[in-house]
């Protein structure tokens, strides 16, 4: 697996302190200091990219929380250009009236997130928000916008940390480029 990396972008030391303040913040927002027990947090984790940053993150969330987990595909087989957001099942979580923090690996097209964020905006919950891990900022439309931001990358297709290519590469505890050879989508696709 290490041969297939051209190089790291960001080491597996660096996401651990940036959750780290990620969790801070969310923290700040959702369960401030001083106050009497705040309401309950509802994480909806987009499946499969942001497993490693969910376990990760939800660790350093010292607060009440429920987890639903939504399976998305967009990116299918070797591709590395969206095709369009698809939700695999229905949120089953009930979420009208409370707080809901939408987690994904990353903010590209910005269509996994829209789709997402659509669904449950028609369940009135109180609030809803987007964490991100990674975030494309030359790709992500004005009209998704992500609350909580990780790390902003150039427009790299990039692998780790539970981000994958074809299926693969998911377990590298660093995010990086694979070598250009390796991404055979072809012209039109976004390979760095
Ligand atoms: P969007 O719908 O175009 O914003 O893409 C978001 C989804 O596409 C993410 O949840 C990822 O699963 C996948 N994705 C986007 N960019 C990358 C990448 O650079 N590497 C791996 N997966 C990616
Ligand atoms: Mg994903």
């Amino acid at each position: 697996m290490q041969q297939d990396i051209d190089r790291i972008l960001i080491t597996s030391r660096q996401i651990a302190d940036r959750v780290g303040e990620l969790a801070a913040e969310l923290a700040g927002k959702y369960a401030p200091a001083g106050e009497e027990q705040s309401g309950e947090l509802t994480i909806v984790a987009i499946l499969s990219g942001s497993l490693i940053f969910l376990a990760d993150l939800i660790r350093r969330l010292p607060m009440r929380m429920r987890i639903a987990l939504v399976t998305v595909s967009s990116y299918p087989g070797t591709s590395t250009e969206s095709r369009g957001a698809r939700l695999f099942e229905q949120i089953t979580a009930d979420v009208a009236g409370r707080d809901v923090l939408i987690v994904d690996d990353i903010l590209d097209t910005g269509g996994t997130l829209r789709a997402v964020r659509a669904e449950l905006a028609r369940r009135q919950p109180r609030s809803i928000r987007t964490c991100v891990l990674l975030r494309k900022p030359g790709k992500a439309p004005p009209d998704v916008p992500a609350d909580f931001v990780g790390f902003d990358i150039d427009n790299y297709f990039v692998v780790g940390y539970g981000l994958d290519y074809d299926g693969l590469y998911r377990n590298l505890p660093d995010i990086a480029v694979l070598r250009p050879e390796l991404y055979t989508s072809g012209p039109g696709g976004d390979r760095a």
